[in-house]
């Protein structure tokens, strides 16, 4: 059985649930924080130390200003209503992304991370204006800066992600299949599940039945 440390997971389809549901896009993205509540939690009984969430990517911004001040209006009431019982349950909230957003949102994020970050039993990695061709440009430039030898060790101490582990597992919902600019280095040799499911409709059982099919997945790494 593989072990399970990391998983990550593009929430996407939102939109599209909205739609079809509630005739608003936004009441989709309202519908996905649910699925996100639920998962959490059961990434916590899987006892996983890190989840990594695409929340909201470089390529995002194109999108109505409505639909994005929404996005974040729900972002903002989430971290305030939500923050101190993470902080009771011991997880701990990390930003991958440059924050630029409003000075209040900024603040809060920054306020959250800062509250959670000796926390053990979780990691919550929340991918929030990301995106990955940025992170390793981005990296390349500080690992010149630093003289430092290009290599790949080197390169990975310069990522948003120095620290965590790659992901093992890494989950679309929103039956669509692609990368949508996460997480292309840290990818490399992660088991990869696209689900038909829309965010909102993805449930506890649908997580676990691909945490059981991962686990008995026969990872090669190159290998034979
Ligand atoms: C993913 O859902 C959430 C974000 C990108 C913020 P979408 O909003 O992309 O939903 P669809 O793909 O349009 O249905
Ligand atoms: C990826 O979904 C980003 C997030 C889930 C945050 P998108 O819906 O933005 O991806 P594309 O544009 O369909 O590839
Ligand atoms: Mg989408």
């Amino acid at each position: 059985m593989n072990p399970l440390n990391h998983v990550a997971i593009i929430m996407d389809g939102n939109g599209r649930w909205g739609l079809k549901n509630k005739n608003s896009r936004n009441a989709g993205h309202k519908a996905g924080l649910n699925t996100v509540e639920k998962i959490i939690k059961e990434t916590i009984k899987n006892k996983i130390q890190f989840l990594t969430l695409y929340a909201f990517s470089t390529e995002n911004w194109k999108r109505p200003k409505k639909e994005i001040n929404y996005l974040f209006t729900l972002l903002e009431n989430f971290l305030v209503n939500r923050i101190e019982d993470l902080h009771k349950q011991n997880i701990k909230l990390k930003i991958l992304g440059l924050k630029n957003f409003s000075k209040r949102l900024n603040k809060l994020l920054n306020l959250a991370e800062k509250k959670t970050y000796k926390n053990k039993k979780l990691q919550i990695n929340l991918a929030l204006n990301y995106g990955s061709k940025y992170e390793i440009i981005n990296a390349l430039k500080n690992l010149k800066k630093s003289k430092g030898k290009i290599n790949e060790r080197n390169l990975t101490k310069f990522l948003l992600t120095k620290n965590i582990p790659d992901p093992d597992l890494l989950i679309r919902t929103g039956n669509t299949k692609r990368l949508s600019n996460f997480l292309l280095w840290q990818l490399a040799y992660s088991e990869i599940f696209f689900e038909k499911k829309l965010w909102p409709d993805f449930k506890e059982k649908d997580y676990n039945k691909i945490i059981k099919k991962f686990k008995n997945i026969k990872r090669n790494f190159g290998k034979i």
